[in-house]
């Protein structure tokens, strides 16, 4: 771990335009520098590197950060990886912190298991390619199945043989310790103390994570009998992850960018024969079902993913699943149809690399038109399964969480089912309003845990590999959300700008950050996002910091031009910088906040209209959290071993919150008529 007085060296070292023009031919436009977006594909330039913020902003795709988290995403490094990197190049001496001993035992058990796992990977590759019965039987199937020794060569693909403890013998032999044998999954333990191999008699498949170590394996048997298991695969572990890794995406990650798609297949053979056939933007969720982190890890390449899945109603189903997985993510889905008794796999070998990017271009179906062919056709004509179609189209679009691309949705729909538009509109509407209170109740419970893991564990900057830090980010989409990040816009923007607000007849000037602080502290309020509360209480103490040094108040006092944006720009958290710079980026003049337009208002432009919206928003969110702390008291309410006297404290604290609520609620419905 990197001490703090080093990370803040790199990062006031770090010239943003000397890092990015490493990877980046950067062009000067005025005070800023242009270029072609390295993350996604595009002619005209709408990347921006802007020096004097030290901030860079590609205003096609999104993506945004500093210096170091430029490095973590171009070379999908981890933050102490970036951090490093970018020391390196400015000549600057990485001290690390010391661990606590509970810390360095945790990295010290992980990194053993790594290790073992490394070994793993190395000797059921070398047992493939040199000894007899490897030859034979793991590589002549290999060859059978019509891969290239290149192919077999670059995946790592391996061999463990049938006798029952070879591969445990070898490590044991190496000096791997049996625990770490056991803990990564490659040995199981008999009763009498020995190791036998996990992957006996199999073809081995290994698992890499983004940054290309081997952190699991499959194995696949070549026997044909029922009995025996088709794959065995590591067991969810410190190192693996299941749902947060994608097979294949080390390869692929690349290739990703480039086409600015990534093609998601069932198993490990899809991907490989794939990228054989030369197309290389395939991964695969092998072994589980798809979930959201899996999707969040693709976001960080691209924003589309194409599923192929096999041809048979498995994977129909499987891919009806998806869908909704990937549209929740706020992701762009299409599906590649296959026949029944087709896989990608064989779907791969049929076809040249330009015919399967032909046959895919010309093939793939936006998931309406998919779902729609598929359902119509179960359901023939019958009126009342058409209903349940709609309702099932329906429920897709409303987790669709950007409205322009929810309205869009519901117009194609609209039009390819013949239903009037507002039937659908309000249809979805009604969907979305109880998705919302499910999701705030998720919410909240994942607030609670990262709460109590937090007390548990001390802050760490582990980077994503750990899969340690990952939750926080999964925070997206609700309501709560985007309040916050509101209130955090309007501080780092304009907290030092000043707004008339008429009470009754006389007209009382506010400045901006200290409404916002006020309340929230007032009403003891603390941010459900780990992001925004970061940014939120960095700005609350510099701005108190500066009220007790510098006595002077007034609207001639420009508080964030003496705060500094760099604080947020260049926060010791990675994701908490790319918050930053996503909101700072966000251009006033585009049609302004999604939120205001969610609830049906339209503000010209953001910064002319604080005194309307800096209020609403502080109300708004107030009442959000509100609502938030009655529901968990109610949840309180259920508990066992509640006394009489506690019974009561509760019942009162709600009736309490709730009349507050309704106060609030008056005030609201005044600010936003
Ligand atoms: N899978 C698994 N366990 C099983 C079956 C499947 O973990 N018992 C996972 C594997 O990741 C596999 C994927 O699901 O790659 C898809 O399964 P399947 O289509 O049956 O396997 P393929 O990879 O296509 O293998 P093959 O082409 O050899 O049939
Ligand atoms: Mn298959």
């Amino acid at each position: 771990m990197i001490d703090r007085l080093t990370v803040d060296r790199i990062y006031s070292a770090a010239d943003i335009v000397e890092v990015v023009g490493d990877f980046v031919s950067l062009r000067k436009k005025g005070i800023n520098y242009q270029a072609c977006c390295p993350f996604h594909n595009e002619k005209t330039p709408s990347f921006v590197v802007s020096p004097t913020k030290g901030l860079f902003k590609c205003f096609g795709c999104g993506k945004g950060g500093n210096a170091v988290t430029f490095v973590m995403e171009h070379e999908g490094m981890s933050y102490p990886e970036a951090l490093k990197y970018v020391a390196k190049k400015y000549g600057i001496e990485v001290s690390e912190r010391e661990l606590s001993p509970e810390e360095e035992k945790k990295n010290d058990d992980r990194e053993s298991m790594m290790v073992a796992t490394a070994f793993a990977a190395e000797w059921f590759s070398r047992t493939l390619w040199e000894t007899d019965e490897g030859r034979s039987v793991g590589l002549g199937y290999f060859r059978k199945r019509g891969l290239a020794d290149g192919t077999v060569t670059r995946f790592g693909l391996g061999y463990c043989p049938p006798k029952g403890e070879a591969f445990s013998t070898a490590a044991l032999a190496a000096g791997y310790k049996d625990e770490f044998l056991v803990r990564a999954g490659l040995s199981g333990k008999r009763e009498n103390g020995t190791l036998y191999d996990k992957f006996y008699d199999r073809v081995i498949f290994p698992i890499h994570s983004v940054s290309g170590r081997v952190i699991g394996f499959g194995g696949r048997t070549l026997r044909s009998d029922k009995k025996t298991a088709k794959y065995v695969n590591s067991p969810e572990s410190e190192i693996y992850h299941k749902s947060n890794v994608l097979y294949g995406l080390f390869f692929a990650k690349k290739a990703i960018t480039q086409e600015d798609c990534c093609i998601l297949v069932e198993g490990y053979t899809d991907v490989i024969s794939m990228h054989q056939a030369g197309v290389e933007n395939v991964v695969a969720s092998s072994g589980t079902a798809l979930t959201p982190e899996q999707v969040r890890l693709i976001s960080r390449f691209t924003k589309n993913i194409t599923v192929i899945f096999d041809g048979d109603s498995a994977g129909i189903n499987a891919s009806m699943r998806g869908i909704d997985i990937i549209l929740k993510e706020g992701m762009n889905v299409r599906i590649v149809p296959l026949s029944p008794g087709e896989d990608p796999d064989s779907f791969a070998r049929s076809r040249s690399a330009a015919g399967l990017k032909e046959y895919i271009a010309s093939n793939e179906e936006d998931f309406i038109t998919f779902k729609t062919r598929i359902l119509l056709g179960e359901a023939g004509g019958d009126p009342i399964k058409k209903g349940g179609l709609i309702t099932e189209i329906v429920s897709s679009v409303a987790v669709v969480p950007d409205p322009i691309m929810r309205s869009l949705y519901i117009k194609q729909t609209a039009s390819s089912m013949d239903i009037p538009h507002e039937v659908l509109a309000s249809e979805v509407a009604r969907k979305r309003i109880s998705h919302d209170s499910d999701a705030q109740t998720r919410d909240f419970i994942r607030r609670q845990e990262e709460i109590r893991r937090r007390e548990r564990t001390p802050e760490s900057l582990s980077g994503p590999e750990s899969g340690e830090d990952r939750p926080l980010s999964s925070i997206a989409g609700s309501s709560v959300e985007e309040l916050e990040k509101e209130l955090v816009k309007y501080l780092l923007k304009y907290g030092g700008r000043y707004f008339d607000y008429k009470e009754g007849r006389s007209v009382v000037s506010f400045n901006v950050a200290e409404t916002i602080i006020n309340d929230i502290e007032a009403n003891g309020l603390s941010f459900s996002d780990g992001r925004y509360r970061k940014l939120y209480e960095t700005y609350r103490e510099l701005f108190y910091r500066l009220r007790t040094t510098d006595g002077t108040e007034g609207p001639e006092v420009n508080i964030n031009e003496t705060i500094g944006l760099h604080n947020f720009i260049n926060h010791p958290d990675p994701e908490v910088c790319n918050a930053a710079v996503d909101i700072l980026t966000d251009n006033d003049n585009y049609v302004v906040s999604k939120l205001w337009q969610k609830y049906d208002i339209i503000v010209e432009n953001e910064s002319d209209k604080l005194a309307e919206s800096v209020p609403r928003t502080v109300i708004l969110y107030k009442s959000k959290a509100i609502e938030r702390i009655i529901a968990d008291l109610r949840g309180q309410l259920g508990r066992e071993g509640l006394s009489d006297e506690e019974l009561a404290e509760v019942t009162f604290r709600i009736s309490t919150l709730n009349r507050e609520r309704m106060a609030i609620a008056k005030k609201l419905s005044r600010l936003i008529l």
